[in-house]
């Protein structure tokens, strides 16, 4: 029979003997495996037998008059009674009640994670450290369609500020020699999908002593999972038969309150406040075959984007802008040579849901500027387009 996780919400639970009483309450019950209880979290998670009915559960807990019972679900569901953490306070309230959970699911488990460098595995990463210091082992592993001084950043807040166990795999290479020649979108996502799992079950093979997998998964991920979006996905895969237990601190959160969790962490605002980042990265912003030459060309226009939005204010209102450099040349001059080289393509987006974006409208003074930065840095861009197109009927990325 399948194991199944509850979630139940007590209410009043104050002490460190409430916690043991509540436990072994619980534990008591024919069928549950595993409970964590935490009166910081107000909160029991178990691990049952499918078969364990909810009465049961409410029956065992029934005995304690000062603690009631608020709710009880699957731990997939974000009680009516969480508050939005918008606030340094809430955050602090929340990563106390995450460190005190994770260290009682953990005990001295080891915890694997693979650290991409985004919001929602970086938040999980810092979680991680303040609960368990280095009995967390982090991967980050560079795909090299990485943006410009994304995997320096990851190695420099993580293992050189926050100490953490952190294994750097530069699997560059890797990935760009299997993706040589190939242009269909799909088939490039599959590889790209495909060899970071390869390479982190490999790196996580030769570690022992892990229990545990640590996930960003965020609220909208289980929503969309519910409702059949997307399949829940935030690694590139669990590797099966290492038969590891989940970890996820930010999973009921949306994406506004990991960010300001983040930030109550310490971690650094161009992190917190990054926008959204296809898992392919730049290989989908380098439409059709990939080279290394084009790849380098969208990177450092990618770069010279990123720093002037950030020199004109526009980093944290825009919601998402980036470069895509696609694969036709066109005639240009330059120093009074024929060139034969790439457009640069600048998208800019606003948007709430992604289902429907607006573009974002520049001052002639700043595409002038932009324009400028860009033809004269970037080797092989002879030419700057800008996409004002919204979506429909464009998708945000082109492929
Ligand atoms: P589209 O192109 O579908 O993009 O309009 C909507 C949003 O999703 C992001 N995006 C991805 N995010 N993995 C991700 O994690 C992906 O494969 C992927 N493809 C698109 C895109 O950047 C935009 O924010």
């Amino acid at each position: 029979m399948a194991d199944k996780n509850r979630t139940l919400y007590i209410e009043g639970m104050g002490c460190v003997k409430c916690e043991a009483k509540v436990k072994a309450a619980l534990e008591a019950v024919e069928g549950v495996s595993k409970v964590i209880v935490s009166c910081k979290a107000g909160q029991a998670n178990l691990v049952c037998a499918e078969e364990v009915a909810d009465e049961a559960l409410t029956a065992a807990l029934s005995g304690f008059d000062s603690y009631k019972l608020t709710g009880m679900d699957d731990g997939n569901v974000r009680p009516e009674s969480m508050e939005r953490i918008t606030t340094k306070e809430q955050a602090q309230k929340f990563i106390e009640e995450q460190v005190d959970l994770l260290q009682k699911q953990i005990g001295d488990g080891g915890v694997l994670l693979a650290l991409s460098g985004g919001v929602d595995s970086s938040v999980v990463a810092a979680l991680l450290i303040k609960a368990i210091g280095k009995q967390l082992t982090c991967i980050h592993v560079n795909h090299g369609l990485m943006r410009k001084g994304e995997s320096e950043q990851v190695i420099d807040v993580f293992e050189k500020q926050l100490g953490a166990n952190l294994i750097y795999i530069d699997a560059t290479d890797r990935f760009l020699d299997k993706l040589a020649g190939v242009s269909d979108p799909e088939n490039k996502r599959k590889i790209i999908g495909g060899e970071f799992i390869d390479v982190f079950d490999e790196e996580a093979a030769k570690l022992s002593g892990i229990g545990f997998l640590g996930q960003g998964t965020i609220y909208p991920d289980i929503l969309e999972s519910k409702d059949g979006i997307k399949a829940h996905h935030n690694v590139g895969g669990l590797p099966e038969e290492m038969k590891m237990e989940l970890v996820e601190p930010v999973k009921l959160l949306f994406k506004d309150e990991v960010r300001v969790v983040g930030s109550a962490l310490g971690l650094p605002d161009d992190m917190v406040n990054r926008q959204p980042f296809p898992g392919p990265g730049l290989g989908v912003r380098c439409p059709g075959a990939i080279t290394r030459d084009r790849l380098n060309a969208v990177r450092e226009c990618d770069a010279i984007l990123r720093e002037e939005f950030a020199k004109k204010g526009l980093a944290g209102k825009v919601w998402q802008y980036f470069t895509v450099v696609p694969d036709f040349k066109s005639t240009g001059i330059k120093n009074g040579k024929r060139t034969f080289d790439w457009p640069c393509i600048i998208r800019a987006i606003n948007t709430t849901d992604v289902m429907e974006v607006t573009v974002e409208h520049f001052e002639p003074e700043f595409i002038d500027h932009l324009v400028n930065r860009i033809i004269t840095e970037v080797p092989g861009i002879n030419r700057v387009l800008i996409d004002y197109t919204p979506k429909p009927p464009a998708t945000v990325e082109y492929e």
